[in-house]
C-alpha cells in the first residue's frame, strides 16, 4: 500500500450536505425542459450518481470522456472526448454537465464545446462539485458548484484520484506536496491513506 501525507478538508457529512444545498439551488436553474445529466468520465461519476439522486425523477444520464491528466498532478495533453454520448440526448437538450473539479478549466472548456458545436446541445449548464479557480487558465466559470476552495491544494477522494487511486474515498482528502508538485510519502507511523 502506497502512503502519502495527507489531510481532510471534506468529511462524508459535510460532502453531503453541501449536495443538498446544490440540488435545492438547481430545481429553478433545470426547470421543466428535458434534461440530459452528462458527467465527464471517470472521476465525476461518483458525484453524478450522489446530485442526480436529489434531483427530479426522468432525467436522463449520459457519459462523455475527455482526459487531460496522466498521472501527474498538472495538466500534460490537449483536452479531446474519446468516448461520446448518444447523439439523441444531447441534440436540442439541456445538458447538465458534470464534473468532479473545475481547475485550469480546459477539460468542462472542450466539453462544453464539444456539446453545444459538435453535437447540437439546445443548451449546457456547467456543475461542479470543487471549484478551484487559483489555476483557472482559460475563462470559464460554473454555473454552479457544491464547493469552493480557494487553496490551490491536489485532492482526492469522492471521484478525484491521484495515479487512479483514492476516487473511493467518501471524503475528501488534500495530499501535502513537495516543490516538484508531487505527493509526499509517508513514514509509517502517520495517519495514512
Ligand atoms: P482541468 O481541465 O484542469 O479543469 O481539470 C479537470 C480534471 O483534472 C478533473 O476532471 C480531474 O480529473 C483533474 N484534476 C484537477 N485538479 C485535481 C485535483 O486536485 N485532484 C485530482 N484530480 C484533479
Ligand atoms: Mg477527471
Amino acid at each position: 500500500m502506497i502512503r502519502y501525507r495527507h489531510h481532510i478538508v471534506l468529511r462524508a457529512e459535510e460532502l453531503s450536505e453541501a449536495l443538498d444545498r446544490l440540488a435545492e439551488r438547481l430545481l429553478p436553474m433545470l426547470g421543466s425542459e428535458e434534461v440530459t445529466a452528462i458527467p465527464i468520465l471517470g472521476g465525476a461519476v461518483f458525484f453524478a450518481a450522489d446530485l442526480v439522486r436529489r434531483l427530479p425523477a426522468g432525467l436522463v444520464m449520459d457519459f462523455i470522456r475527455i482526459q487531460t491528466y496522466g498521472d501527474a498532478t498538472s495538466p500534460q495533453r490537449e483536452a479531446k472526448p474519446d468516448w461520446l454520448p448518444n447523439p439523441a440526448n444531447v441534440t436540442g437538450k439541456h445538458v447538465l454537465l458534470l464534473d468532479d473539479i473545475l481547475d485550469t478549466g480546459r477539460t468542462m472548456t472542450a466539453a462544453r464545446k464539444f456539446l453545444l458545436e459538435q453535437m447540437g446541445a439546445a443548451k449546457v449548464t456547467v456543475v461542479v462539485l470543487i471549484d478551484k479557480p487559483a489555476r483557472r487558465a482559460v475563462p470559464i466559470t460554473a454555473d454552479d458548484f457544491a464547493v469552493q476552495f480557494e487553496e490551490d491544494q491536489f485532492l482526492v477522494g469522492f471521484g478525484l484520484d491521484y495515479r487512479g487511486r483514492f476516487r473511493n474515498l467518501p471524503f475528501l482528502a488534500a495530499l501535502e506536496t513537495d516543490l516538484d508538485g508531487l505527493p509526499k510519502r509517508l513514514e509509517s507511523s502517520q495517519t495514512v491513506l
